[in-house]
């Protein structure tokens, strides 16, 4: 492949992200094989070389801020039932045990599982944490069975109609879902985005959500909270801004809240619905 193919097919790729038709309903079994398989093939590598510093828990890991905001909502879940949705290398399975809460994580890539398990028993939490082969559009929990539903990452994989359904049925009356997702900003903004060369790390069933499909999701539940993350963070991937991210972090945070038009260049958000 030629520099300039590789070019287009990246641009496609970003811009396919933002419109992705596997996220119909139609496409729901289909775009679960294909993240299946996408997934699967992300874990091996690091089932291979099981990376010992890469996942040990460090009580005080440095969190970007969306993550600190995430945690800080679940720092009274001891003793509480939470789905882990679509938990991937189990990284907030394991965090949410080491807060003393039973956990199950939930995902469809077999491999993934596999690693969360690792994860889990390096970790010594495999009394409070446990892994099920499922997808978060269909699960197989009795209704009202948690206290929290948690993602990261999680919900822009998922056909928002299906899982919405799900997610409100398992979790108790006036119980919470809590995710970090990935957001679509100014439309403008993606297609820049899509020319600057950086390898589009996207899956094939994954899709940036929109304010609108937060809108959509939300009528599944009795509230919804919105916290927004990211816009002049998004400089910390140059050297010379990672030395001030703490006071972007700042000013992030002052004008998400006080200028609401500024919201829609805002990349992240976490989203909080309750029952
Ligand atoms: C971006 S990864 C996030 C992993 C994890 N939450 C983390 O932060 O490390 C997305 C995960 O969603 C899983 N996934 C995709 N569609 C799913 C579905 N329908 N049900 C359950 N898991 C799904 C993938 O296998 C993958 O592990």
């Amino acid at each position: 492949m030629t520099p300039l193919q590789s070019y287009v097919n990246n641009i496609r790729a970003v811009l396919h992200s933002w419109n992705n038709p596997l996220k119909r309903i139609e496409n729901a079994t289909a775009k679960d094989q294909q993240e299946k398989e996408f997934y699967d093939m992300e874990a091996q590598p690091y089932l291979d070389d099981f990376k010992l510093d890469l996942f040990l828990y460090d009580e005080n890991e440095q969190f970007p801020a969306s993550h600190r905001y995430f945690y800080t909502q679940l720092a009274d879940i001891k003793g509480k039932k939470i789905l882990d949705c679509c938990c991937g290398y189990g990284f907030s399975s394991v965090k949410c045990a080491k807060y003393g809460a039973q956990v199950t994580g939930i995902d469809i890539s077999t491999k993934m599982l596999e690693l969360a398990q690792r994860n889990a028993e390096l970790n010594q939490v495999t009394g409070l944490a446990e892994f099920k082969l499922m997808s978060a559009q269909k699960m197989e929990f009795t209704d009202n069975s948690f206290d929290y539903v948690i993602g990261q990452g999680a919900l822009h994989h998922l056909n928002l109609e299906l899982a919405g359904k799900e997610i409100s049925r398992v979790l108790k009356p006036g119980g919470k879902a809590l995710f970090i997702e990935p957001r679509i900003p100014f439309k403008w903004l993606i297609f820049i985005r899509s020319l600057i060369p950086t390898k589009c790390l996207e899956s094939p069933g994954g899709a940036q959500l929109s304010d609108r499909e937060i809108e959509y999701f939300s009528r599944f539940f009795s509230s919804t909270h919105v916290e927004y993350f990211m816009f002049l963070t998004k400089l910390i991937r140059f050297p010379l801004f990672k030395k001030i991210s703490s006071g972007l972090e700042h000013a992030d945070s002052r004008l998400s809240k006080r200028i609401k038009f500024l919201r829609k260049l805002y990349w992240a958000f976490v989203l909080e619905f309750t029952k």
